[in-house]
């Protein structure tokens, strides 16, 4: 690597990066790991007053001891808006890396860990890995980079020459949750002899001149938290979205219209829940959805792997090729299957530049490593032959989708309502991001993968870890159900509301019924979970229905059916003889399974009562249902979002980001001395319209 030293205040050249160049700043190497920020030399002219450009040269010059008197001609770290240049100080100095580049021909980028950067000056195309922990200066003449370690970053102290006076100053507890809560205006920490106190930048608040007045000296700094940052800004705008919030698929429309309807148009992105609904009912939803939203919002749908099954799967799977969704939340999957391929792979091209676009998206939602690595990787060799034998896909497209993961989102799911491994997010997130870290050093794809959590997501503190620990998005179930907008009925949205942090549990499901597997439900206010379970108890004990004991047979046509056995296997098979008669002719062979589809009967029935608010089913209500709902109640207690009325999808999901960000913002102060009270980290629900001018730019 060529190094050209023109600046003589550079206390280390790390390197130049030519335009040729594709990895750039060797030199400090692992010592320092990541930290940076960088400027370029291109912004004398660019300062909006005097006071910046001060400014600015103050901090070169306490930088650079040697740095020569016309130093305004050395590179600006921020040139227009100094409150920014503090807010990206600060982010290098809280750790995150940053890269800086203001021209008016630049854009301000801020990414973290392995930076990829590309300028928009002319010839100049570079990638390069970040491995110094310092600021870095640049310049950037002839569009050659030179980047200078300039200062090692514990020596950093950006704001010591700045000070304040005691006006505006926030010092009591009130006026400090405040400024804090007004998330979109940064704030100095400012030492008075009384303790630490914070002034927002907003108020002209910082003097760089001695006055006559007394001058407090800044000491830290806390950014300014758009709610749009919060998680990974490519994933809100590949998928066109506003906010880094998910509502997932929730079976049986409950995930309804309404609510993927109002993501959509609040930038957000919702999912339909397809799940146990006939292709017809999900065609009706395809129809709503691309009339009201067509191809200016965006939304999904579930595609939920059906075992026992496969050809709903691949009935679904048809339809939803066929009506050109183009998002889907694949669920439930053990392994991959030729469907969901099929789903992925159809439309695969190049395009004229000839990269290589997979019009299907699939975000895939696992709680297992096993299934993980499956979809954050190509499609198997042995599905592509399949599906080239099927002429689903040609050889070329086999090909290309060599190079393609089969999902690019992955939702790592937590011990969540409905289907769960009740993983706790602590221990499940890291895995899923290590995953993912492991399949982009193994595969190579050119898409980043990314990763979301899902699983007990109710409150701000929730919200704000999931972000801290690295999810792209946050995914919301149970809480979106308890909202007016959901596909289920007023009883249930009031049980929810009542819901405390340990009413509910886990008991069998009727889709995978026989396996044994379960799925978490509300137990308050409903007998469903022991009934369910007493049922599943009969199923593994008994060889058949016939040699169920007399005494469990009456409870179980008296109390659960409502109805002789034999009557309620005559409506299985009424219901199987149009949707998949082979399962009356396994039950008519086979007893177990017979007592496995009666069983299943009142599982699925047990559903349809709760969210149709069948009165006289009310014991048997099955609500799917995570230990977020508890949460949620807890934290909306006493507030206007503790009546069911109040909980609209939007509101809950503005109020949880919104609070993520307040949380983000106090523990930045927290991180810098500054004291919290009780007080001050409280979050309180707040109506939309209060809310509205946070959100606004
Ligand atoms: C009532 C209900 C129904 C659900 N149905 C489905 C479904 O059909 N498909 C699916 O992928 N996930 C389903 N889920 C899971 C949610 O999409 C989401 O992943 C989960 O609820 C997130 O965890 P939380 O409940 O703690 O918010 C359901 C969840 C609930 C509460």
């Amino acid at each position: 690597m060529k190094c050209v030293c023109q600046h003589v205040y550079a206390r280390k050249i790390l390197g130049v990066l030519d335009p040729g160049v594709k990895r750039g700043i060797g030199d400090l190497g692992n010592r320092w790991p990541v930290r940076v920020a960088i400027g370029s030399q291109v912004m004398v002219n660019g300062f909006s007053s005097q006071r910046d450009l001060w400014a600015h040269n103050r901090y070169n010059r306490s930088s650079f001891p040697d740095l020569p008197a016309q130093s305004a001609k050395f590179s600006t770290l921020a040139a227009c808006n100094w409150a920014r240049w503090l807010h990206i100080l600060s982010s290098a100095r809280m750790g995150i890396t940053v890269w800086i580049l203001n021209s008016q021909r630049a854009k301000i980028a801020v990414l973290r860990d392995v930076l990829k950067f590309q300028t928009g000056l002319p010839g100049f195309r570079s990638e390069f890995e970040v491995v110094a922990r310092g600021i870095l200066g640049s310049s950037n003449l002839n569009f050659t980079w030179r980047l200078f370690c300039v200062m090692p970053l514990p020596r950093l102290n950006p704001w010591n020459d700045w000070s304040s006076t005691e006006e505006g100053l926030a010092r009591d507890a009130d006026s400090v949750a405040a400024a804090i809560r007004d998330i979109r205006v940064p704030l100095g920490i400012v030492r008075t002899e009384r303790g630490l106190a914070l002034r927002r930048s907003d108020l002209g608040v910082f003097n760089s001149t001695p006055s006559d007045s007394q001058q407090y000296p800044v000491v830290g700094f806390v950014p300014s938290v758009p709610l749009e940052q919060l998680g990974d800004l490519s994933f809100c705008t590949d998928h066109g979205l506003r906010f880094p919030y998910v509502s997932g698929a929730m079976a049986a429309g409950i995930g309804s219209v309404e609510i993927v309807e109002e993501m959509a148009k609040n930038g957000m992105l919702g999912f339909y829940g397809a799940a146990g609904l006939n292709p017809s009912r999900v065609e009706q939803a395809i129809d709503r959805l691309q009339q009201t939203l067509g191809e200016r919002h965006p939304y999904g749908f579930n595609l939920i792997h059906s075992p026992n099954e496969p050809q709903l799967e691949r009935a679904i799977v048809d339809l939803y090729l066929r009506r050109g969704v183009r998002l889907v939340e694949a669920s439930a999957f053990l392994d991959l299957t030729p469907h969901v391929v099929r789903y992925r792979l159809q439309g695969i091209h190049r395009d004229p530049s000839g990269q290589i676009v997979a019009p299907n998206k699939i975000m895939a939602k696992v709680s297992r490593v096993e299934v993980g690595s499956k979809f954050f990787a190509p499609a198997p060799a042995k599905i592509l032959s399949f599906l080239i034998q099927e002429r689903a896909i040609t050889h070329e497209q086999a090909q290309m989708a060599e190079a393609v993961p089969m999902a690019q989102e992955m939702t790592a799911e937590a011990d969540s309502g409905g289907h769960t491994d009740n993983r706790p997010a602590l221990t499940l997130l890291p895995t899923i991001l290590a995953l993912r870290d492991r399949a982009m050093s193994k595969y190579r794809f050119t898409q980043q993968l990314r990763v979301g959590l899902a699983g007990g997501i109710s409150t701000p503190s929730a919200a704000a870890a999931s972000f801290a620990m690295g999810a792209a998005y946050i995914l919301v179930g149970s809480v979106q159900q308890a909202c007016l907008e959901s596909g289920t009925c007023d009883v249930v949205r009031q049980m929810l509301a009542d819901a405390e942090q340990a009413d509910t549990t886990m008991c069998p499901c009727a889709d995978m019924f026989e396996m044994g597997v379960k799925v978490q439900v509300l137990k308050r206010g409903t007998m469903f979970p022991m009934r369910a379970t007493k049922l599943y108890e009969l199923y593994r004990t008994y060889g058949g229905l016939q040699e169920i004991p007399a005494a469990d047979r009456e409870w179980i046509e008296k109390n659960l059916f409502r109805a002789t056995l034999e009557q309620v296997w005559q409506q299985t098979m009424d219901y199987f003889a149009t949707r998949d008669p082979a399962q009356i002719e396994k039950g008519r062979n086979d007893p177990k399974h017979q007592m496995a589809l009666v069983f299943r009967w009142y599982l699925g029935q047990s559903s349809r009562w709760a969210n149709s608010g069948e009165t006289s089913r009310r014991l048997d209500y099955q609500i799917w249902c995570g230990p977020a709902m508890g949460a949620f109640n807890e934290w909306t207690r006493g507030t206007f979002l503790a009546d069911p009325k109040n909980r609209r999808v939007v509101t809950v999901a503005n109020n949880l980001l919104y609070g993520a960000a307040v949380l983000h913002r106090l523990n930045i102060l927290r991180c810098q001395g500054f004291p919290i009270s009780r007080d001050m980290a409280m979050v309180v629900p707040q109506e939309l319209n209060q809310l509205r001018h946070h959100l606004d730019h």
